[in-house]
């Protein structure tokens, strides 16, 4: 690890305990923008569950349309907004699955529901009532009683391995101050851009 990319990461560090402390709820939560297999682009909100010098780690479906445009194109962005900082940070680079291990160890510390709503949704497929999802939940609830709720092969974690990480901070006058750390031919690097 060069010392400017940890530099990125303990400045990374410091907003986000910064936002966590300042009492922001869903501090954690971050846009994800995935390319689908025609080049178009898709964005939703996940949370980050973890981040080091390895990357930034969400959990997800991974039949999901964003497991499927990853599996197409690894290449991803990530965007946090704190909005009483009024601090942005993006992020981009290429997403890896996280090891087997990495995920039954987080999905056993999820909330028994959540465990049992990652078998009963297959996320962002056509639903056809929220009955059909309700009774299905109560199906994985029968089917899963009295024993651990064990982690659908389908559902897992990525990891963003960043090649360009921005911190943006609201200034004056819309002059902002913009910091951009990237990676090019194997060397961080760190710039000021224009607002
Ligand atoms: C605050 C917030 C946090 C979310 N966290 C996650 C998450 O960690 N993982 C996830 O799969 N979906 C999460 N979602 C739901 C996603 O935004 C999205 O609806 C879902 O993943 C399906 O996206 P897709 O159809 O593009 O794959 C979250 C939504 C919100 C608003």
């Amino acid at each position: 690890m060069t010392d400017l990319y940890s530099e990125a990461l303990q400045r990374f560090e410091q907003v986000y305990t910064q936002a966590r402390e300042y009492g922001i709820s869903e501090y954690n939560a971050m846009s994800l923008a995935t390319v689908d297999g025609q080049g178009r682009p898709d964005v939703r909100v996940v949370l980050l569950k973890d981040f080091d010098a390895a990357g930034f780690v969400f959990y997800t479906n991974c039949q999901s349309a964003k497991g499927e445009q990853l599996q197409h194109n690894p290449h991803a962005a990530l965007c946090f907004f704190w909005r009483q900082l009024y601090l942005q940070v993006r992020l981009d680079g290429r997403v890896e699955p996280v090891s087997e291990a990495e995920a039954d160890a987080y999905f056993a510390t999820r909330a028994r529901g959540s465990q049992i709503g990652a078998w009963a949704s297959a996320q962002s497929r056509p639903l056809a009532s929220r009955g059909v999802l309700e009774q299905l939940m109560q199906e994985y609830a029968a089917k899963f009683a009295n024993r651990d709720v064990p982690r659908p092969p389908h559902w897992s974690g990525y990891r963003l391995k960043p090649r360009r990480i921005e911190f943006w901070v609201g200034l004056e006058n819309r002059l902002h101050e913009r910091t951009l750390y990237s990676l090019a031919a194997g060397q961080w690097q760190r710039g000021l851009l224009n607002p």
